[in-house]
């Protein structure tokens, strides 16, 4: 991997001085996305379709870097997600830097019918949080009760919604202050309508997928085309990945 931008002393990157290009501050939220070069976001209705060199290294670090995993529920229900994986490298690094052992998934879902036997409750060493609308609390909590999940209501004004600063807060209150949202892209238009987006870690696939693929950001038109602040510039064999700050 190299360093692009800024201007490196030294382009060569190691996985400690990438951790340290990186690094995840107290209060950011983080949202991470592979694309191909036409903007496509999925290849036949999966992310594993892009082949990004270098993503697969930073979707591990990043993880590595977080409080917790946010995501919504259409990707947890598309790619069958399942709990952060672990290994007694990966913990001890995180311990070094003050984090628990591995961070929970909180899934966002506005009508809570997630499935109790789904890999994201049953294949995971720590329970998820599930995140939903004030109407569905109770309905989510009496299914998922065997699951261990806790079922926080992040409701604002319309109890038949979800509210992307509630969510954020739900999380801080829980401590969990670095968030790293892996998607999808409704969860994400959701959450940079409402202001509540940090930074966009991007992955370039160099890839040309065509056909009516999603991007990575879909819903209502934003009021204008957000500005973004270039980071980072780290190149892969023929990837980039790149890392934008949203001035929010
Ligand atoms: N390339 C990548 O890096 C990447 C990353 C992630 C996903 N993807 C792809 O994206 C596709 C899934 O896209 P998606 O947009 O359906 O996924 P999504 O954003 O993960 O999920 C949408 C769902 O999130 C829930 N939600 C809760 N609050 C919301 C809010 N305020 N706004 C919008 N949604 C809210 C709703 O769940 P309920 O219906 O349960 O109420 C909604 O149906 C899949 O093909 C996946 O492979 C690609």
């Amino acid at each position: 991997m190299r360093l692009v931008w800024p201007e490196p002393a030294d382009g060569d990157l190691d996985r400690d001085a990438l951790a340290h290009l990186y690094a995840h501050d107290e209060g950011c939220v983080r949202v991470n996305f592979v694309a191909s070069a036409d903007g496509a976001v999925a290849v036949e209705g999966l992310s594993g379709g892009l082949e990004a060199p270098g993503d697969e290294v930073v979707f591990g670090l990043l993880r590595e870097l977080a409080d917790v995993v946010l995501v919504g529920a259409g990707t947890v229900r598309a790619e069958g997600y399942r709990g952060a994986r672990t290994s007694p490298a990966r913990e001890a690094r995180r311990r070094a830097r003050g984090r628990a052992p591995v961070p929970p998934i909180a899934v966002v879902s506005t009508r809570g019918e997630l499935d109790p036997g789904a890999a994201l409750f049953t294949d995971t060493t720590v329970a998820p949080l599930v995140l939903t609308a004030a109407d569905a609390v109770d309905g989510a909590r009496r299914a998922l009760a065997a699951t261990g999940a806790e079922v926080v209501a992040v409701s604002a004004a319309d109890p038949a919604s979800t509210d992307p600063a509630t969510i954020v807060g739900a999380l801080a209150d829980r401590g969990l202050t670095r968030v790293l949202c892996e998607g999808g892209p409704a969860l994400f238009g959701a959450l940079l309508a409402a202001g509540r987006v940090d930074e966009l870690c991007l992955s370039l696939a160099p890839q040309l997928v065509g056909g009516d693929a999603g991007r990575i950001v879909t819903g209502a038109a934003l009021d204008a085309p957000r500005r973004l602040g270039l980071a980072s510039v780290v190149a892969h064999d023929d990837g980039l990945l790149l890392r934008y700050r949203t001035g929010d």
